[in-house]
This record gives C-alpha cells, structure tokens and sequence, in this order.
C-alpha cells in the first residue's frame, strides 16, 4: 500500500512495519485518491442521512440533536448525501480500489439505508447474504424498538471463500453505552468481519471512519489500515485512539467486551481456516 495524501493524514505504524493511515476526506474523494486494486477488504458503517429525515417525522433521537456538539453547526457529524446518484458513485469506486482476487465488502446498513440503498450493491458486487447485528438491548424506535442493523456481504466478483463455513449470520454484541463518540460501533462488529475476511498483512480500508473501531479491529488482525472521515473531530478522536492502542495495547474508548460471556464468538472457537 502506498498512499501520499493531503497534509490532514495521520500515520501510524506498528508491528515491525504494518501501516495506518487516517486522512481527512470525503468518502468519494479519499477512494478516488487510492490506486485500483490495492485493498484487500471494505468494512464500513456510513452515515445515512435517510434513517434521520425519517426519525425526524417521530421523536427518535437523530444525530444532529446530541447533547455534546461536534461542530459550529451543532451537529456531531455530516451525513453522507445518501442518493442513489451519490451511492452509485461511492460504490463504484470501492469496487475499483478492491483487489479482484481477494476483494470482500461489508457495509452496514439500516432498515432505511437498506430498502432504498441496498439493491444498488447487487450493480457492482456479488452479494452473498446480509448479516444482521442483533445489539442485544433494545434503542428508540415507535413501531417496534429498534434492536438490530445490517450488514451486506459482498464480494468483488466470485473471488475467495470466507474463512470457514460455520459462522452465522446473526451476530449478537451489545450496542456501545455512553460512546465518547456518537454512533460508535463495538470492535468486536469489525473483528468479525476481519474474522472471516482477512488474512494477516491485508489491507483493510474504511471511508467512513469515526472513532476508529474498525482500525482497532485491524491491528487486532495484524492488518495495514486506511481509513477517512470528512469531520476533524472523527480524524482526532481515530487517531488519538490508534495511538493509545498501539503504545499500551488498550482500546480507550471501548473498555469492556460487547460480546456476550455466555456465547463464544467465531474468533474463540479455534477453527481452522477452510483451504
Ligand atoms: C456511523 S459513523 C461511523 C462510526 C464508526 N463506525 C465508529 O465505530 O466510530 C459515520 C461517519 O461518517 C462520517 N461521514 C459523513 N459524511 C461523510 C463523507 N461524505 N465522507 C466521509 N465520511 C463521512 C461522519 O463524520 C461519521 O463519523
């Protein structure tokens, strides 16, 4: 991986020569920077702005309205123009940057996000199945509270098996209580994607970065990271958290497991990956 970007890029290195990169950057325009297949694996959690107009007609808690503000506008973050023409454009570049041989895309989802967006995954990639992240407590929500997103597995053509046959499509993990930051996602989300996907020294790739979980799970995997968020508080609290997680192997802003004690996730079963 080789990427000379903007002057708004921390870099970051661990394991005897492993890389990280955390850019400032709209998704499209960070994807367009990279070279054709040079990433391994996309993992990534965008910011849709159809689940908030929607939560705007009920009383949801929406981004925007989070007691801590992130920006002059009093808002955490932006939220990715979600139309068709803009997904199209986003996914399209990530199926140029994703190598043919091993190339594996995961992106979540929710219900919203994969009623009006998630088809168009099917252009460009050969879906295998979608996931669902059963967060184990229930969140807002008035028809039906809300307990669970997606997360669509694709592959850049009919390229590699995942690492075994056994792993199923339910993945239960406890949604994040009090995140430093908004709508961050456990690790554990991530590790099981990179579980199943990556190999070691992989280059993993996640444009829409946030806090940094998914950078956390790659260096958990021993993998090469790139990653981008258009807000500078996103770029800050990634790179600060990168930075605390390399020099003392503790995650500082995921302090407790979000598996549950009682079932052993993919990773602890010691299977033996499938040839
Ligand atoms: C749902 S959050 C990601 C949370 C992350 N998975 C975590 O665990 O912290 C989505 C992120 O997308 C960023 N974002 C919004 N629009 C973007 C764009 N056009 N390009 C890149 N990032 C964008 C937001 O700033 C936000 O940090």
């Amino acid at each position: 991986m080789d990427v000379s970007l903007s002057t708004e890029t921390r870099h970051f290195s661990y394991g005897g020569g492993r890389r990280i990169h955390i850019v400032q950057e709209d998704c499209i325009r960070f994807l367009q920077l990279l070279d054709d297949a040079s990433v391994d694996v996309i993992v990534t959690d965008p910011a849709y702005s159809g689940m908030n107009s929607q939560l705007q007609l009920g009383h949801g808690r929406i981004v925007g309205q989070y007691k801590d503000k992130g920006t002059a506008e009093g808002k955490w973050f932006t939220e990715f123009e979600d139309s068709e023409e803009n997904y199209v454009r986003f996914l399209k570049e990530c199926r140029r940057v994703l190598k043919k041989e091993t190339g594996h895309l995961y992106i979540m989802f929710d219900s919203f996000s994969l009623l009006s967006l998630g088809h168009l995954v099917r252009l460009y990639f050969d879906v295998k199945n979608v996931i669902t992240w059963d967060k184990v407590n229930m969140g807002m929500g008035h028809y039906f509270r809300r307990r669970h997103e997606f997360i669509i597995f694709a592959t850049n053509g009919n390229n590699r098996n995942i690492r075994h046959r056994s792993f199923p499509d339910v993945w239960r993990f406890k949604r994040i209580h009090n995140a430093r930051y908004p709508t961050q996602k456990p690790v554990e989300l991530f590790q099981a994607m990179l579980y199943a996907s990556a190999q070691e020294n992989f280059t993993v790739c996640d444009p829409f970065v946030g806090s940094g979980s998914s950078a956390i799970a790659a260096i958990k995997h021993n993998c090469h990271f790139i990653g981008c968020d258009i807000s500078r508080k996103a770029v800050d609290t990634s790179a600060e958290r990168i930075a605390h997680h390399i020099k003392y192997g503790q995650d500082p802003l995921q302090t407790k497991p979000a598996s549950l004690p009682e079932e052993k996730v993919f990773w602890e079963r010691g299977r033996k990956p499938r040839k």
